[in-house]
């Protein structure tokens, strides 16, 4: 994401890795479009794109008090379970109604809320990276899921920023990254990110991955998340729940990694996660190719829930937090 004001400009993920196409958004609409098509996605940077579109809110349609609050239920109701969405939205609804109501000034302050939350993505992935990475054993063999890398935050990435530290430190023995199926975001994006940084990695379909981590070349499993109740629960994407399953069968620790603005303190559990649902034409086919009939239904979340116990540990910022989280995480979040 760039931010080119009075626009914003976004690489189209939905055309990676074959084409590298930037596209510019000027409209609340443009920007709800391209998140709900995916174009961007990744909890982190639907946070940077809910404080972007509240800037393109105060261009397009003027920034009274009214119109700005319209944009942004809009724009929150968008994707339902990054939690990272609505608080990138409030967070710059309020920095906008902060000071003098003048629509210059209002304006100003939505494009520096957006523009300074980037560079905060961008620092706080960094202390992410070092405190996962410190949690591997040299040489280690790491499985991750979906796409949590620069795509999905505009900074290095969270469990494949864990990824990119370990390969710079020289302790990541490989790379395991799953397809995953509906739509390929390890086959298309966490592929792309791992082959221009030049870590060594293997793909693999997602229903590779027991077999995987049965067959002992997985140390560490570490994802992302899109929203982390107070008990630990983890939504993320969908699988990552098996993941955590089979790891625990096997003893090898799971990973949650994710910035503190994912841990939704009005979450006491899991069972509150608004769980996205999305078409059954991304099951049947990919694009413009169909390979089921028309017609026929699916059953397409796109995340699950992974219960707080079979989280080794979840990695932020601030430091690594372990069980009990309803105790470990409102002492993560009371830290500056
Ligand atoms: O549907 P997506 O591609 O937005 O799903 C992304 C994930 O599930 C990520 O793991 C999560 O948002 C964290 S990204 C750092």
């Amino acid at each position: 994401m760039r931010l080119a004001i009075p626009g914003v400009e976004i690489l189209d993920q939905t055309l990676l890795p074959r084409r590298e196409e930037w596209l510019r958004l000027e409209t609340v609409s443009a920007m709800r479009e391209a998140i709900a098509e995916l174009r961007v996605r990744g909890a982190p940077l639907l946070g940077i794109c809910g404080a972007a579109g509240m800037a393109l809110a105060g261009e397009e349609r003027g920034t009274g008090e009214a119109d700005l609050r319209t944009a942004a239920e809009e724009l929150a109701a968008t994707r339902p379970t990054a939690v990272e969405l609505s608080w990138g939205v409030q967070a710059a609804l309020e920095a906008a109604l902060a000071g003098p109501d003048d629509p210059g000034a209002r304006r100003g302050r939505l494009w520096r809320f957006a523009g300074a939350h980037m560079e905060r993505r961008a620092r706080e992935d960094l202390a992410l990276g070092r405190y996962g990475a410190g949690l591997l054993t040299p040489g280690a063999g790491v499985l991750t899921h979906c796409n949590t890398g620069a795509l999905a935050t505009g900074g290095i990435g969270t469990a494949l920023g864990v990824i990119r530290v370990a390969h710079r430190e020289g302790r990541l023995g490989h790379c395991y990254a799953t397809e995953t199926r509906p739509l390929l975001q390890g086959a298309r994006l966490t592929a792309w990110e791992l082959a221009r940084a030049g870590i060594p990695a293997s793909l693999l379909p997602d229903t590779a991955a027991a077999a995987l981590i049965a067959s002992g070349r997985v140390q560490a499993v570490i994802t992302g998340a899109d929203r982390i109740a107070m008990n630990g629960d983890s939504a993320n994407k969908i699988g990552t729940y098996g993941l955590a399953v089979v790891a625990a069968r096997h003893e090898v620790p799971f990973y949650i990694a994710a910035p503190r603005t994912t841990i939704d303190p009005e979450c006491g559990s899991g069972k509150q996660i608004p769980i996205e649902f999305r078409a059954a034409g991304e099951v049947g086919g990919f694009g413009n190719q169909r390979w089921s009939p028309e017609g026929l239904g699916a059953y397409n979340p796109a995340v699950d829930v992974t219960p707080g116990e079979l989280i080794s540990a979840i990695i932020t910022e601030a430091g690594v937090a372990r069980g009990p989280y309803y105790q470990s995480l409102p002492e993560l979040l009371a830290q500056p």
